[in-house]
């Protein structure tokens, strides 16, 4: 293998015996590679997004190394799951310039998220892991259109309630917060349209409820884990369908 012959050689001199390395150290180190030659560009060779590509990026490339992640599937404030990590990579993020890197084989996604999960200290401590939240399965109504209107109307009015203060009535992202709303790194961190066709955490029923569920930390978007009910997520889903443009 090509990396144990490089370090063969730092030792010059020294004859070392070659010794078995865990799998777990193999797959960091490929994970490396394809870091370095897919990502780095954008997020840095030590993920601290400072990548050529970065200057001038909205919104910049996440720094990896400070451990905190919009898509999960876990409560707010804690680790993503790898299948989370994973999908990111291979759906991309919709509205930023993270690509989608669906053509990469399985082996090297799997490596590049072992390899991820070096970069902050977060990962090495068990209280920021939890267990993914169950999602329910998404109810019969809302694909009929006649079913689902009272919940759409159900949900236009929750959403003015909770979510039209930095969304926009009309959903569209435009509200007297939009300019204002800033992130973890105090850049700005304008309220989605979410009107529009392709969202960052998937657009289907269930990504929307997932986000509503974990909310996305590090921005201003909170978990609705506590404040509403299985029910009132779904009707916030359902208005939301009834508002996107395609
Ligand atoms: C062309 C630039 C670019 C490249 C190349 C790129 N990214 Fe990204 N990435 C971004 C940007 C920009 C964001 C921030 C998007 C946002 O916050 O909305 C991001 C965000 C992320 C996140 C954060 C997801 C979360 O839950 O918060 C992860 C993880 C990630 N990228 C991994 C990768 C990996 C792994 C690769 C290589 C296989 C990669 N990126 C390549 C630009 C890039
Ligand atoms: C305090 C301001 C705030 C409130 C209140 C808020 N959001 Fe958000 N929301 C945001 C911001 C900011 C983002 C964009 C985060 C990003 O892209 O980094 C966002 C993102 C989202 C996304 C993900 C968009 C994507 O690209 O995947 C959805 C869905 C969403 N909000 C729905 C809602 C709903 C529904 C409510 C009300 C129950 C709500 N939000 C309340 C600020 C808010």
């Amino acid at each position: 293998m090509l990396w144990r012959r490089a370090r063969g050689l730092a030792w010059a001199g020294v004859v070392v015996a070659p010794v078995a390395e865990p799998l777990v150290n193999e797959q960091v180190l490929r994970g490396n590679y394809v870091f370095e030659q897919n990502c780095a560009v954008c997020h840095g060779r030590r993920g601290d997004g400072r990548g050529d590509m970065a200057e001038g990026m909205r919104p910049k490339p996440r720094k990896l190394t400070l451990g905190i992640f919009k898509f999960r599937s876990t409560p707010t404030g804690f680790l993503p799951t790898d299948d989370d990590l994973e999908r990111t990579i291979l759906r991309g993020l919709a509205n930023s310039s993270m690509p989608t890197f669906a053509h990469l084989p399985a082996r090297d996604v799997t490596a590049v998220v072992a390899f991820l999960k070096t970069l902050s200290p977060r990962w090495l401590h068990s209280e920021n892991f939890a267990e993914p939240l169950s999602l329910p399965a998404e109810p019969e109504w809302l694909t009929d259109a006649a079913a689902a209107k009272p919940h759409q109307l159900a949900g236009q009015k929750l959403f003015a309630v909770q979510c039209a203060a930095c969304h926009g009535t009309r959903a569209d992202g435009q509200s007297s917060l939009a300019t204002e709303l800033v992130d973890l790194a105090e850049e700005p961190c304008p309220p989605t349209d979410l009107t529009s066709e392709a969202l960052k955490a998937g657009a289907e029923p269930v990504d929307i409820f997932r986000v509503l569920l974990t909310g996305m930390d590090g921005t201003p978007m909170p978990s609705f884990r506590d404040g509403l009910s299985d029910e009132e997520r779904w009707d916030l889903v359902a208005f939301l369908r009834s508002v996107r443009t395609h």
